[in-house]
């Protein structure tokens, strides 16, 4: 692996500035190989040298896994022209943030789960058709459904959305709302959900994604707010 600075390394592993990495490097006890340096400029190997700051190990994270509460109005996408992007939302406190791809795609409109990694290794095997991850929604409809048994099989069998193929089987419940329903797919194509309640014989009014694979929203992140995955979290991915 390429040699890094050790103020950048510490700035991205620990999410803090080089400002304030060059604070730590002077006042503080920064160790390489147990060998004090007070140089940020000295080169490192990130995956075999031992970095530590007042004797506490700064493990390497290889790649970093976000969770983010999409709100409407932002668009997925690592850049626009005109449109704000989920990246925009995402502080400068993230430092690898220009590094981050989002896992999928939500319409500009639709709020929830959304996940960002620079792992584009993983990024590519949560989307591959053949991985089959399923993926939650909460719809909220502009009427109820006339026939919710009915309902339930067509969305079991397979739905005629107007592509080539017919939709993967996918799970229709009850939402505790009004007009609220769960629809879980196992595919990522174009306004799939919306697409599959206009055959029910309704309109999308409001949707937010609640999971994906076995990993699930964190209730207490307000929409527009973001945070690490945690370890368990990863590993529920992988
Ligand atoms: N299906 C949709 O119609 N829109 C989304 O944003 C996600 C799934």
């Amino acid at each position: 692996m390429a040699k890094i600075r050790l103020d950048k390394y510490i700035a991205e592993q620990e999410d803090i500035t080089r400002s304030k990495v060059k604070d730590i490097i002077k006042r503080r006890n920064v160790c390489v190989n147990n060998i004090t340096i007070r140089d940020g400029s000295v080169k490192i190997e990130p995956c075999d040298d031992k970095v530590t700051i007042d004797g506490k190990v700064i493990v390497y994270k290889k790649f970093i896994y976000i969770m983010l509460n999409k709100p409407a109005g932002v668009v997925t996408a690592t850049k626009d022209n005109t449109e704000k992007t989920v990246i925009d939302i995402i502080g400068d406190e993230i430092i690898r943030k220009k590094a981050l791809s989002p896992v999928g795609r939500l319409d500009k409109d639709t709020t929830g789960m959304l996940l960002l990694t620079d792992d584009g290794a993983l990024n590519h095997r949560l989307l591959s058709p053949k991985s089959h991850v399923s993926k939650k929604y909460l719809a909220v409809v502009d009427k109820p459904l006339a026939d919710f048994d009915a309902a339930v099989s067509l969305c079991r069998q397979g739905l005629n959305i107007g592509d080539e193929k017919d939709t993967l089987p996918a799970l229709l419940q009850q939402a505790e709302i009004r007009n609220g329903y769960y629809l879980t797919i196992t595919e990522g194509r174009y306004h799939q959900v919306k697409r599959m309640f206009r055959v029910l014989g309704a309109e999308v009014i409001k949707l937010k994604r609640l999971s994906m694979g076995r990993l699930v929203m964190d209730k207490n992140l307000q929409e527009g707010m973001y945070r690490y995955l945690t370890e368990e979290e990863i590993d529920l991915l992988k």
